[in-house]
């Protein structure tokens, strides 16, 4: 054999086992926030921005800065296994970190009918086209602006505090309630492993701090808090990038180590 030879049967195999590995990566369980948006936006990639919006980039428009945007929980589409001001609480802390980082703010109301976003657990085919899929897979879903629609799935062991909730299926819903208001004000999913806006969330995770990409994204489309700034990004952030290289560079070191390995072993062969 030639080496020209044994070097393009080595690329082959490299090949073959890269896309295994693509593979292998996409059949995992697939546990995430898997919204129904997902052939409906398109990827804003220039520098490093990551995040993404709803195809025409809809927003909530309001006559008054900071406008003020009203949610309510349907009285007729809640949970048992949490308590009502549990539930509050949660949303209340969501609702609050978007409101730091742009001029808008958030205010509970009693009036389902006439609030701008309305939230409740629904099971299975609800009438919106979207249907839930039992435990875990698809955790919620909402609509982009000014739709105001927020939905769970009431199939989930839903928890606000893993201490008490024991299921290894137990989905936080702090974590969820953050990424879904996220998409209400005009977000769609990120490519940012670490941002709210990534589309994936393992049971028992809890990843509620916006990250830089999330901030970036929703005040491209609000404009800055005045209240807000960026001496705010707290130390995690500069950690997170570091991480992401970290890890990028060890893959393609391992990625050529696989490369240099399956070179040599066809040598010996010969
Ligand atoms: C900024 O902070 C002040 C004082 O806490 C508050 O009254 C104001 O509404 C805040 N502005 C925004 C846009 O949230
Ligand atoms: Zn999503
Ligand atoms: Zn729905």
């Amino acid at each position: 054999m030639s080496l020209l030879f044994s070097y393009s049967l080595s690329l082959f195999f490299f090949f073959f086992f890269f896309f295994l590995n693509l593979h292998a990566l996409r059949a995992s369980p697939d546990t995430g926030i898997l919204s129904s948006e997902h052939t409906n936006h398109h990827f804003t990639l220039h520098g490093t921005r990551r995040y993404v919006y709803f195809t025409g980039k809809p927003r909530w428009v309001r006559p008054m800065t900071p406008m003020t945007l009203t949610y309510a929980f349907s009285p007729d589409n809640m949970i048992n296994s949490l308590s009502l001001s549990d539930i509050r609480q949660v949303f209340k802390r969501a609702f609050a970190r978007w409101a730091s980082v742009i001029p808008v703010s958030f205010a509970e109301s009693e009036d389902y009918g006439f609030a701008d976003i309305r939230i409740g657990f629904y099971s299975g085919d609800h009438g919106d086209g979207e249907p839930f899929d039992g435990v875990l897979g698809i955790l919620a879903h909402s609509f982009s602006p000014e739709s105001g629609r927020l939905h769970l799935d009431a199939a989930e062991t839903w928890a606000v505090d893993f201490g008490m909730e024991k299921s290894p299926v137990a989905v936080d819903l702090e974590s969820v309630a953050t990424h879904e208001i996220g998409h209400l004000l005009g977000l769609g999913h990120s490519l940012v492993k670490e941002a709210i806006m990534y589309p994936n969330l393992k049971p028992r995770d809890k990843k509620v701090d916006l990250q830089r990409d999330d901030i970036e994204g929703v005040q491209a489309l609000y404009g800055s808090n005045p209240n807000y700034t960026v001496g705010d990004l707290s130390e995690s952030y500069i950690s997170t990038n570091l991480a992401v290289d970290f890890r990028t560079s060890r893959q393609s070191k391992w990625a050529n180590f696989i490369l240099a390995l399956i070179i040599i072993c066809l040598c010996i062969c010969n």
